[in-house]
């Protein structure tokens, strides 16, 4: 699809489509002010958020159609809800065939942030997640061209950027497991470094039985896939300013069948979304190589499938990770903290100053939060707060809870230094403790994305499957790093 600046003003677009955006009580001012005003006076449209309306042939313009679509309360009217709207009315117009489409920015917002909010949401809105889908009418489909009027050419393309990365990171977590295997997710994000000009390496077993990752290949040991720890790096042109060194670490599960502590058959084929995590770093590492940003960024995906084959590890198992702590596994399926502990040491080894992980952790998270919030949880306030600066004005949400000491207690292990579980209650913030216990004093972030990085249904301006959720937020932090 092509993305691009439209010069005119609106009665000259000659587009298939012309959206404007009508807030509630207050019709836009554009041509064919009567029909306007006759839907708003119809109750046919009020404004409300992701509302469309469709007038065809509009008077005094050259559009085929015009679009109105509903801004919701005008001073509620953020950069989310632009992107939302902008997906919502793509989507909509995409199924009634139409292949060309403008959006005005309207005045007040007019701004780089909303001018990139809007084509993201026109891109993250073309996904249809159907490739397995043999229906041979899928091409005549496509739209062929997304215009903005307003905005500059410079928020376009991060628009762009951001958006086609994060349909990568979707494209990725919406494989199913038997094609996407952990040696298979490292040749992606080999092609991927390749292409954006990025280092890559990915550490194999061997290497990482070398190193001790002893954490990491019991999870992988049940598997006849083998596991892989993929490295990706990124370092400003002209070299850094300071001596941060950002690591971003994502969960990388292919699949998580529970391992011996086998979950329950119901809704397990969703499991392919547990590399979301990786799937979103991965993405980030994408968008940044062309954003390029002041700071270097290495991303780390542990990948490996969770399974409870013949080798596989046992509850009571100890193993040692490459911190040197040990852990006795009482529960085969909190594996993601397993193979993050073992990345998180090898990114202190190796530069990293300040780490954020993104994982899709926690069942309890989703009861906590639901599918709304990402959870956050850190070890160092201030730099929670620029993700959570970050994380507010890419419009995904993302809520703090507490790590008091007292939830440390529950992760005492009788056989071990500690063992990887903490209990029925506040399973979110042990995990999250667990993690901590092994990072030390890094500034570090936990973000656990099992409520938000997947959607049962469809939204309007989303198709059902993965989300992508936690790249933006990465590539705006990195972006904004040395400007805190
Ligand atoms: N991948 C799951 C967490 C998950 C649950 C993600 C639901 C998405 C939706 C994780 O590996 C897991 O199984 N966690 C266990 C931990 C428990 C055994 C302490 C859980 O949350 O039940
Ligand atoms: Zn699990
Ligand atoms: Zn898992």
């Amino acid at each position: 699809m092509e993305i691009r600046l439209e010069p005119k003003k609106t009665a000259e677009v000659e587009s298939d489509a012309l959206i404007v955006v009508g807030f509630e009580g207050a019709p836009p001012g554009v041509g064919a002010g009567e029909a306007v005003k006759e839907l708003y006076d119809s109750g046919e449209f009020s404004g409300k958020a992701l509302e469309i309306a469709i007038l065809h042939r509009p008077a005094g313009m050259k559009a085929k159609r015009l679009v109105l679509a509903g801004g919701g309360k005008r001073e509620k009217f953020d950069t989310a809800e632009l992107r939302k709207l902008a997906g919502a009315a793509f989507r909509a117009l995409k199924g009634k065939g139409v292949r060309s489409m403008t959006l005005a920015l309207g005045d007040g917002w007019q701004s780089d942030d909303f001018a990139a909010a809007a084509v993201e949401g026109a891109i993250l809105g073309d996904v249809e997640n159907d490739r397995y889908k043999t229906d041979p009418k899928k091409d005549e489909k496509r739209v062929a061209s997304f215009s903005l009027l307003g905005g500059s050419q410079a928020a376009l393309d991060r628009g762009r950027i951001l958006a086609e990365a994060q349909n990568f990171s979707r494209d990725l977590a919406n494989e199913p497991a038997n094609v996407l295997t952990p040696l298979l997710l490292a040749d992606r994000a080999k092609q991927m470094a390749a292409e954006y000009g990025l280092e890559c390496e990915v550490l194999d077993q061997d290497r990482m039985r070398q190193l001790g990752m002893g954490a990491l290949l019991g999870v992988a040991q049940g598997s006849a896939e083998p596991p892989a720890l993929i490295v990706i790096r990124y370092k400003p042109a002209g070299g850094s300013k300071s001596s941060d060194h950002l690591g971003l670490v994502g969960k990388g599960v292919t699949f998580d069948t529970g391992g011996i502590s086998i979950k329950p058959s119901e809704g397990m084929e969703k499991m392919r979304y547990d590399m979301s995590g990786g799937a979103a770093v991965l993405g980030a590492m994408r968008a940044i190589a062309q954003i390029k940003p002041q700071v270097p960024v290495t991303a780390l995906v542990p990948t490996v499938e969770n399974m409870p084959g013949s080798k596989a590890q046992r509850p009571g198992d100890i193993v040692k990770s490459l911190s040197g702590k040990t852990v006795e596994v009482l529960n085969t399926d909190a594996e993601g903290r397993l193979i993050l502990i073992d990345a998180l040491t090898y990114a202190q080894q190796i530069g990293c100053t300040h780490l954020v992980d993104a994982a899709t952790l926690t069942g309890a998270i989703v009861v906590a939060l639901g599918t709304v919030n990402v959870g956050a949880f850190t070890n160092n306030e201030a730099f929670l707060e620029k993700l959570l600066a970050a994380a507010k004005a890419e419009g995904e949400k993302t809520w703090q809870l507490p790590m008091d000491e007292e939830y440390k207690e529950l992760l005492k292990s009788n056989f071990a230094d500690l063992h990887n579980i903490g209990g029925r209650s506040g399973g979110s913030i042990t995990a999250a403790w667990f993690i901590r216990d092994f990072v030390g004093e890094t500034p570090w972030i936990h973000l656990d994305i099992a409520g938000t990085a997947w959607l049962d249904e469809g939204k309007p301006y989303m198709a059902k499957g993965a989300t992508g959720v936690g790249l933006r937020t990465f590539v705006r932090l990195a972006e904004s790093w040395n400007a805190v």
